[in-house]
C-alpha cells in the first residue's frame, strides 16, 4: 500500500498515520504523527463538516458565509474502529477515516460509495507568503457530474473544467472567462444517480479542478486559510440545495413590487428625462415598478450627494413618482472620493475607517470620482457607521432602494483591477489582508447596505441588490450577472448562469436584459425579455452610451411583444411571488435546471438551455436570430403547451414552434396556476378574484399560492394566506381541495377557474358538499368557472 509519505512529490505534504483520537460530542479530532488534525463535526445527519490544520493548532472559527439561524442536530451519530479505519455513522452517511493516511471515504447508509479521497488533504507551503496552500483531491468516478459555483459563464456541468474564485471587475466577459464577480465555492456532484454537495468555506482565492488535470481526480484548493468543507449528502439534488441554502441562509421576502419590471440605464438624467422615461410607461401601457438612477445623479461621483443641477429637489421627485406607482432605486459605489471638503471623507478620515496598506498608508485607487479610499467594511463599526448614512436617503429623502456596485472592490487603471494584496482588514477582530478578505469585501458593503436600508425604510421591507458576492450574500441582497454584451450569445450565458445561481443558493438574480455593453436589435431585445421575464430579478440595464434600451426603442411590432411579456410577468406575480416564499422559507431554488429537476434522467445531465421556473413551468429560451422556432428536450412527464393547450409528452426532444412573439412554454399537467390581472404596478389594482389555470391530469399533483399585504413585516406575524391545492383528476371527476393556513384576508373572495384539458363534459358541480346549479357558477363554453366564495372541495363531475 502507498502511504502518504511515499507521496511527497511536487513540494507537497501528506497526513501521516493517525496517532490520536477524540470526540467531543458532535466533534471527532483524529491528529495524526505529523501533526496534522481532522475535526470532524456532525452537523445533521446527512451534513459533515471537515476541517484540516497541520501543526496542531486551528486558528478560531469564523466565517461569514454560515447562516447563524441554519438547522443543526441529527438523530443518531455512532463511532466505531476497526484495525485500518475509523467509522463515523448517522442514520444516512456513513465515513471511514483511514488510520495510515487519514484519508476518507462517504457511503451512505446502504454502503454504496458517493465520495471519497483520491489524495485526500495535502498540503504545500507558501514560499511567497508564508502559511499554506491547502489542497483536496477526490476521486471522480465515469459518469460523474458537476454543477453550481456561482456565476460561471460556461457550460451547466462542469466536467472537464478548472475554475478559480476570485471577485472581479469583469467589464464585457466573454463565455468561459473566468472568474467573474462572485466567489461561491459550492459544488453539486451527481454520480450513479446520487448528489453531493461540498462546500468549501474559505475566502482565499480557491481553485476547483473537476477532472481537468487528470481524468479520474476532482480537487479543489486554496491560497491560504484552512482546509474546511461541508458535506452535504441527498440523494435528491433538490435536498442537496435545500441543505446548503440553510447552511448559508435565504434572504427575507422582499417588497413585491421588487418583483415588477425594472428599468435601468447608466444614467436617466436630468430628472425631466426620469419623468419622460415614467411616462413613456404609463402612456404606452407597459407595466414597470422600478426605475434606477446610476452614479450620474450624485456630485461629482460622490457617495449620499445629489448633483442639484440635473435634481434639484430629489424628495419631490421621488415622491411625484411615486404617486405613479415608480419606485426610485439608487446606486452606492465603495471608493470615496479623497476631498478634504466631503463630510464623508471627513467622517471615516476621522475615525479611521478607510481600509490601509500592510506598511500604513491609507489603501487609494481610481474609480468614477478619481482617486478614492475604502472604507473598511470588515470592521463592524465601519458597517454601522455605514448603515447609518442610508437614513437621509431613505427615510428623508424617500429613495425605495439601493444597488451596491464595483463592490469587489473594482480598482481602474490597475491590473490587478483591485485593492493590492497587502490592504489591511479588520475580519470582525481577525485581522488579515486582502488576500484573505478580497472575496467577501463586497458581501460586507452589501451586508452593512442591508442594515442601513432596513432599518430606515421600516416599516416597509428593504430591497438592495449587489454586483460582488460571496456564498451566503444571499442573504442581504439580490444580484445580476454584471457587465454582459448585447449578443445572442450573452444570452446563452444569462440563461446559463441564472441558473446556476440557483443551483448555488443564490435565486434572486438576473441579467441586464438586452446586454450592457453594445446594443442589441430589436429581435435580440425581445428574445431576451422573453427570458428575462423568468428570472427572479427582472431588469433591462445598458451602458447607454449605444443608443436607447427601453421597451419602444425598437419599432411597434417589438414593443407590443414586449409589452405581452411584461404583461405575462405581472398576471404570474402570485405563482412569483409563490415561489420566492418557497426559496426563503424552505431555500428551494426559484429556477431549476433540467438536472435538478429530473437527476434520474441522465438526458438532462448535460442540458443547458431548457429550465422549470418555480416548480410547475417549462421555459426554453429561443436563443438564435430568425427562429421559427427551436428543438428542446422535454423532461420526463406530460406537459401542457402555454400557447396551444395541446399536451406534449417528454422524455424526448421536441420541435417546437416559436415566432418573434413567441417562446416554448409549458406547463406541467396537474399544475394550477395562480394569476393576478395585468397591472402597471404593483398594487394599482385591488385584486378583486384569483385567476386559477387548473391543467388537468390524471392522479394527483400538489400546487401553492402564497400571498400577504406585498410589504412590511405583518406576514410574520402569521398574517399571509397559503393555500395549498391538492388536484386529484380522475376519468370522469375531478376534485380539487383547498387547505388554508395563514390569518391574511385576500383582498377577493371570488376564483376565476379555467380548466384545461379535461376529458369529460361537466354535468354536476359540488361545492363543500352542495350541488350547485351550473348556471350559477356562470359555467361558459370555454370550461370556466366562477366560485364566488372561500371553497374548501370542488367537485366537477362528467358524464
Ligand atoms: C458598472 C456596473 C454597471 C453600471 C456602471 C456605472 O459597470 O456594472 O451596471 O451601469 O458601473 O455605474
Amino acid at each position: 500500500m502507498i502511504t502518504n509519505t511515499d507521496l511527497e512529490y511536487k513540494g507537497n505534504l501528506y497526513p501521516n498515520e493517525i496517532v490520536d483520537f477524540k470526540q467531543e460530542t458532535d466533534k471527532i479530532y483524529f491528529t495524526t504523527a505529523n501533526g496534522v488534525v481532522l475535526q470532524i463535526t456532525v452537523l445533521r445527519n446527512s451534513m459533515i463538516r471537515f476541517r484540516y490544520t497541520t501543526e496542531y493548532n486551528f486558528e478560531p472559527d469564523f466565517s461569514y458565509a454560515l447562516n447563524k439561524n441554519g438547522l443543526r442536530g441529527y438523530d443518531e451519530l455512532n463511532v466505531n474502529e476497526t484495525a485500518t479505519e475509523y467509522i463515523i455513522q448517522t442514520i444516512r452517511m456513513k465515513v471511514l477515516v483511514d488510520k495510515k493516511t487519514l484519508r476518507t471515504q462517504i457511503s451512505d447508509p446502504a454502503g454504496n460509495i458517493i465520495n471519497e479521497d483520491e489524495l485526500g488533504f495535502h498540503w504545500e507551503e507558501n514560499y511567497e507568503y508564508g502559511g499554506n496552500i491547502v489542497k483536496m483531491s477526490k476521486i471522480t468516478k465515469t459518469g460523474e457530474s458537476f454543477y453550481g459555483m456561482g456565476d460561471k459563464a460556461t457550460h451547466s456541468n462542469l466536467k472537464g473544467k478548472r475554475i478559480s474564485n476570485w471577485v472581479t471587475d469583469q467589464y464585457a466577459y466573454g463565455k468561459d472567462q473566468d472568474p467573474l464577480y462572485k466567489a461561491i465555492p459550492f459544488y453539486v456532484g451527481l454520480t450513479d444517480n446520487k448528489a453531493y454537495g461540498i462546500f468549501f468555506d474559505n475566502t482565499f482565492k480557491t481553485h476547483f479542478d473537476f477532472a481537468n488535470e487528470k481524468r479520474n481526480v476532482t480537487s479543489f484548493w486554496a491560497d491560504g486559510g484552512e482546509m474546511n468543507y461541508y458535506f452535504i449528502f441527498g440523494p435528491e439534488m433538490e435536498k442537496v440545495v435545500r441543505l446548503y441554502t440553510d447552511l448559508t441562509g435565504t434572504p427575507e421576502l422582499p417588497p413585491l413590487w421588487a418583483l415588477g419590471y425594472q428599468q435601468s440605464k447608466w444614467s436617466y438624467y436630468p430628472e425631466s428625462r426620469v419623468k419622460e422615461i415614467a411616462k413613456n410607461f404609463r402612456d404606452l401601457k407597459i407595466p414597470c415598478d422600478g426605475l434606477y438612477l446610476d452614479i450620474d445623479y450624485m456630485d461629482g461621483f460622490r457617495c449620499f450627494t445629489w448633483d442639484k443641477k440635473l435634481f434639484p429637489d430629489p424628495k419631490r421627485m421621488i415622491s411625484e413618482l411615486a404617486s405613479d406607482g415608480f419606485k426610485t432605486i439608487v446606486m452606492i459605489d465603495p471608493g470615496i472620493k479623497i476631498d478634504r471638503d466631503y463630510w464623508i471623507y471627513q467622517e471615516a478620515m476621522k475615525n479611521n475607517y478607510f481600509c490601509r496598506r500592510g506598511d500604513g498608508p491609507l489603501m487609494h485607487g481610481k474609480v468614477w470620482p478619481g482617486e478614492c479610499n475604502f472604507p473598511d467594511f470588515t470592521n463592524p463599526k465601519v458597517r454601522k457607521w455605514w448603515a447609518e448614512l442610508y437614513k437621509e436617503f431613505m427615510a428623508d429623502i424617500g429613495v425605495h432602494a439601493v444597488w451596491n456596485d464595483m463592490n469587489e472592490p473594482a480598482v481602474m487603471e490597475v491590473p490587478s483591477k483591485t485593492a493590492p494584496l497587502d490592504t489591511r482588514h479588520d475580519y470582525d477582530g481577525h485581522l488579515t489582508t486582502h488576500r484573505k478578505a478580497h472575496n467577501i469585501y463586497g458581501m460586507q458593503m452589501v451586508r452593512a447596505t442591508y442594515a442601513g436600508v432596513k432599518k430606515h425604510v421600516y416599516p416597509k421591507r428593504p430591497f438592495v441588490i449587489t454586483r460582488a458576492a460571496f456564498a451566503g450574500t444571499q442573504r442581504y441582497a439580490c444580484t445580476w450577472t454584471g457587465d454582459n454584451v448585447a449578443t445572442w450569445e450573452h444570452l446563452w450565458l444569462a440563461n446559463v448562469q441564472v441558473q446556476r445561481m440557483c443551483m448555488s443558493g443564490y435565486s434572486f438574480v438576473g441579467s441586464d436584459i438586452g446586454g450592457f455593453a453594445e446594443q442589441p436589435d430589436g429581435e435580440l431585445f425581445a428574445r431576451w425579455v422573453q427570458l428575462g421575464i423568468f428570472h427572479p430579478f427582472c431588469r433591462v440595464h445598458s451602458s447607454g452610451d449605444h443608443g436607447d434600451q427601453e421597451p419602444w426603442s425598437f419599432g411597434t411590432e417589438i414593443t407590443d411583444i414586449v409589452r405581452k411579456y411584461i404583461e405575462l410577468r405581472y398576471q404570474l406575480l402570485p405563482y412569483l411571488y409563490t415561489m420566492f416564499y418557497k426559496y426563503s422559507k424552505e431555500g428551494l431554488p426559484m429556477l431549476r435546471s433540467l438536472v435538478l429537476y429530473d437527476q434520474e434522467d441522465p438526458q438532462t445531465h448535460f442540458r443547458t438551455d431548457e429550465f422549470i421556473f418555480g416548480q410547475q413551468i417549462l421555459v426554453c429560451p429561443i436563443q438564435e436570430p430568425n427562429s421559427k422556432g427551436r428543438r428542446m428536450y422535454m423532461p420526463r412527464g406530460k406537459w401542457y403547451d402555454f400557447w396551444t393547450q395541446e399536451v406534449v409528452t417528454g422524455g424526448m426532444e421536441k420541435w417546437i414552434v416559436a415566432d418573434l412573439d413567441k417562446i416554448p412554454l409549458f406547463v406541467k399537467e396537474g399544475a394550477i396556476i395562480p394569476k393576478y390581472p395585468v397591472q402597471q404596478y404593483v398594487g394599482e389594482l385591488e385584486i378583486t378574484e384569483l385567476f386559477l389555470e387548473v391543467y388537468f391530469k390524471l392522479g394527483i399533483e400538489n400546487s401553492t399560492v402564497y400571498e400577504d399585504a406585498q410589504d412590511g413585516f405583518d406576514y410574520k406575524k402569521g398574517r399571509f394566506s397559503l393555500r395549498n391545492f391538492k388536484l386529484h383528476g380522475k376519468e370522469n371527476e375531478l376534485i380539487i381541495q383547498q387547505f388554508k393556513d395563514g390569518t391574511f384576508a385576500t383582498t377577493y373572495e371570488t376564483f376565476k377557474i379555467k380548466l384545461h384539458g379535461l376529458p369529460f363534459k361537466i354535468v354536476t358541480i359540488i361545492i363543500d358538499n352542495e350541488k350547485v346549479s351550473l348556471t350559477d357558477v356562470m359555467f361558459t363554453g370555454n370550461n370556466t368557472l366562477e366560485v364566488t366564495k372561500e371553497f374548501t372541495t370542488l367537485q366537477i363531475i362528467g358524464n
